[in-house]
């Protein structure tokens, strides 16, 4: 289109695609730090990526944030095909989001909008090894985290690793473990360090990272320049197929390349 060609943005978007390999990158124009529109724009991109690669009975898991938030309201359901058989999952249980962030409220709004199915994990936030342990017996918790394990598709957030510390309200012992291990950058409840190894983990239940390496469609949505550090970090980790973001993020990450 005549707009992104104006701002250079599939050129941006070429770059980065052929920098980290990845089969698809989409820059929306501006920055989602200052601007709620781009914010939008955003959102409504992830959607368009998503429901692009999207089959009839796909199990797709969702992760939380304000940005996967923007995705789910900006789900419209398809004219041409019927999502009746397809079932919307959260990625990972309890991370000590608010309510209207987590991984849970943005499946259902997901599946609402495309008459999908969906099933929740109700996991509670920061859990000890014993209750995860009891709660991982629990067949009701076992059978719905089997089918988060299998989903195709995932889609997720990225975040900069001490602000979600902090969104999260770690304790401060578990902050600075964290900054001490170099991590920059948080994504399905995991903590990334610049070379995309992962240095530390929440406990909760949902996907494991041997699934996402086997997932077929990985799609991350990030934007801000602040997320820069962090969305390179994840693109290291080497397992995203899509990547959306906005023109702040990715004219930062071209300067890393
Ligand atoms: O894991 C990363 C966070 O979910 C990103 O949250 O979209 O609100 O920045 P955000």
């Amino acid at each position: 289109p005549l707009a992104k060609s104006l701002f250079g943005l599939e050129d941006l978007e070429e770059r980065i695609r052929l920098s980290y390999g990845l089969k698809k990158v989409i820059v929306v124009p501006g920055d989602c730090e200052v601007s709620p529109f781009t914010k939008r724009e955003l959102g409504r991109a992830g959607a368009r990526a998503l429901l692009g690669v999207m089959r009839a009975d796909d199990t797709v898991a969702v992760t939380g944030g304000s940005t996967l938030s923007e995705l789910a309201e900006q789900m419209t359901t398809p004219l041409s095909v019927s999502y009746r058989d397809a079932l919307i999952v959260p990625a990972r249980g309890g991370l000590g989001e608010s309510v209207e962030f987590q991984a849970n409220t943005i499946a259902s709004t997901v599946a609402k909008r495309i008459g999908a199915h969906y099933r929740l994990l109700h996991v509670p936030d920061l859990l000890s090894e014993e209750a995860f342990l009891s709660l991982a017996h629990e067949p009701n918790i076992s059978e719905i985290v089997q089918i988060i394990r299998r989903s195709r598709i995932i889609v997720h957030g990225i975040g900069d690793a001490l602000e979600m510390t902090r969104r999260r309200r770690l304790d401060e012992e578990t902050i600075t473990k964290i900054k001490n291990a170099g991590a920059v950058a948080e994504s399905f409840g995991h903590y990334f360090n610049e070379q995309g190894e992962v240095v530390h983990s929440m406990l909760t239940m949902g996907l494991r990272l041997e699934d996402i390496v086997r997932t077929e469609i990985v799609i991350g949505i990030a934007g801000g320049k602040r997320k820069a550090k962090a969305i390179h970090a994840v693109l290291r980790f080497g397992q995203e197929d899509i990547l959306v973001i906005d023109e702040a993020a990715a004219a930062e990450i071209v300067k890393q390349i």
